[in-house]
């Protein structure tokens, strides 16, 4: 079969080859984000295949974390809870069970080595420690791999929203040509449907045999089991003062103040992640991308083919992923926004932001400091903020308190090892933009 039969977006891959608009994407920005792709300030390295913890060991690890339980966890507002959960697909042990089979099972994918769990590893947080995924024939992808803790609790998924629900979102991953790269759903039931293991566990979870909806339904519920929002931060506004460092509580006064992050951030027990599940441009990898160019671009692409997974590979595999959530609205509101990250465990999830730039929390801080970057359609909530170094240690050491305290060792390790890389480089860092002693127009008056 020709590649582009087997791949039905491949023709959408390259906007910078031959077909590219003029300007829409910038050659060297590409080559710079592969490059980015393998970072030495992150290890990875797990062993198995793509550099993951070998599945054994990550149930081993799942097994430690207590997940896998049904129901709120203690301390979780009731409603908060049923609001994420749908009312035809109620979390019993036996879909959750199926869920962590299919999580962590690699004969998913087209050749067979990458499962959920190769990106969402388990052992660091449920993430890949990469700027961007890795997935069938080591493709890169154009995005960072959030976290799937909490992941139940947003109420659109992926960083411009593009699915609506957990069940929705879990099947695409498993036909995306460079993640887990089969060609419809129907081959990866295939692919387990000979198994009586499987066979077994899905006439338990919804009384049939294996397919692809009760597969995204399983994974979901598996999913709304990943709860972590027990952290020092936590126990302090539950009264106990010294759960959190004197810097850490001074920290969580700048978050709520003159850092501003409150503003997209809430978090509070109604908005238990710290975000309030908007789109804004906050700049992040602006000065790389011609807006411009690349939403006439992609809107040419769109008009012939706006479907899941046709969004799905100009996400992941184009230059029209900066687009953000100008991919799935069209609106111009939209380019370059967003989804607001959740900031629950944010300490043991590096690199940082939807394309992975951002290898420490000083780098996050730097770039909020100085108003993010300029460009035209940056939020109006975002401008120079004036922290002295003082107060952007306490505001990234009041996110180390946001860990859960099951990975608490992994979080002290990784405060450790990020202080060691920030006191290196801050590539983000601009104390005239900071301090206002230079505008974000000044260099255009001048030009
Ligand atoms: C090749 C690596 C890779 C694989 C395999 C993978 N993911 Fe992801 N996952 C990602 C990336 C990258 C994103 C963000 C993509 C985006 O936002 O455009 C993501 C996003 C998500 C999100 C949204 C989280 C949020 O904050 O919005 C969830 C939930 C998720 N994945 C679950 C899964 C499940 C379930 C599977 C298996 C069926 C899976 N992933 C397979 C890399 C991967
Ligand atoms: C105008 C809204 C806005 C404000 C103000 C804001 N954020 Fe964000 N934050 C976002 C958005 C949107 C993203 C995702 C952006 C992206 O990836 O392009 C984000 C991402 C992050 C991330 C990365 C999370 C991850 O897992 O990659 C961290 C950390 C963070 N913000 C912390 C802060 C802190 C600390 C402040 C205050 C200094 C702050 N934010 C202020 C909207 C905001």
């Amino acid at each position: 079969m020709p590649r582009s039969a087997a791949r039905p977006f491949a023709r959408l891959i390259v906007l910078c080859g031959a077909a590219a608009t003029a300007g829409a994407c910038d050659p060297a920005a590409s080559a710079q984000a592969q490059e980015r792709s393998f970072p030495a300030s992150v290890p990875v390295g797990g062993g198995g295949p793509h550099g993951t913890t070998p599945m054994t060991a990550q149930r081993r690890k799942m097994d430690e974390l207590k997940i896998g339980i049904p129901g709120p966890p203690p301390g979780i507002d009731a409603a908060v809870w049923n609001a994420a959960v749908p009312e035809d697909n109620q979390p019993t042990q036996e879909r959750i069970i199926l869920g962590r089979a299919l999580y962590t099972e690699p004969r998913l994918s087209a050749d067979g080595t990458v499962a959920c769990a190769t990106c969402h590893d388990a052992v660091h947080g449920f993430i890949d420690r990469r700027p961007v995924a890795e997935g069938i024939g080591n493709n890169l992808g154009r995005r960072n791999t959030p976290t799937s803790m909490n992941a139940s609790f947003m109420g659109v998924q992926f960083w411009d929203g593009r699915a609506g629900s957990l069940e929705a979102q879990a099947l695409l991953p498993i036909v995306n040509p460079i993640e887990m790269g089969q060609p419809d759903g129907e081959a990866a039931v295939r692919a387990i449907a000979g198994d009586p293991a499987f066979e077994k566990m899905f006439r338990a979870a919804y009384g049939r045999g294996p397919n692809y909806m009760d597969m995204g339904r399983a994974l979901a519920s598996f999913e709304r089991t990943l709860i972590f929002l027990d952290a020092p931060f936590d126990r302090f506004l539950r009264g106990d003062e010294d759960a959190m460092t004197p810097g850490a509580q001074r920290g969580w006064v700048l978050f709520n103040g003159k850092a501003r992050c409150v503003a997209c951030h809430p978090i509070n027990a109604a908005s238990p992640i710290g975000s309030d599940e908007r789109f804004h441009n906050i700049g992040v990898s602006a000065r790389h991308q011609n807006f411009d160019a690349l939403s006439s671009k992609a809107i040419a692409l769109l008009e012939e083919n706006a479907s899941p997974t046709a969004i799905d590979a100009l996400a992941l595999e184009t230059d029209a992923s900066e687009l953000g959530r100008f991919l799935v609205t069209r609106s111009y509101a939209d380019v370059g926004a967003f989804r607001t990250q959740q900031i629950r465990n944010v300490g043991i999830t590096a690199p940082y932001m939807h394309d992975g730039s951002m290898m420490t929390l000083w780098d996050v801080m730097d770039h909020y400091n100085k108003g993010g970057e300029p460009n035209r359609f940056l939020d109006g909530g975002m401008e120079p903020l004036a922290l002295d170094e003082g107060e952007m240690a306490d505001v990234v050491e009041f996110m180390f308190a946001l860990t859960d305290v099951r990975f608490a060792r992994e979080n002290q390790a990784e405060m450790a090892r990020q202080r060691e890389v920030a006191r290196k480089q801050r590539p983000f860092r601009d104390d005239d933009m900071a301090f206002r002693r230079r505008l974000a127009f000044d260099g255009r008056q001048t030009r």
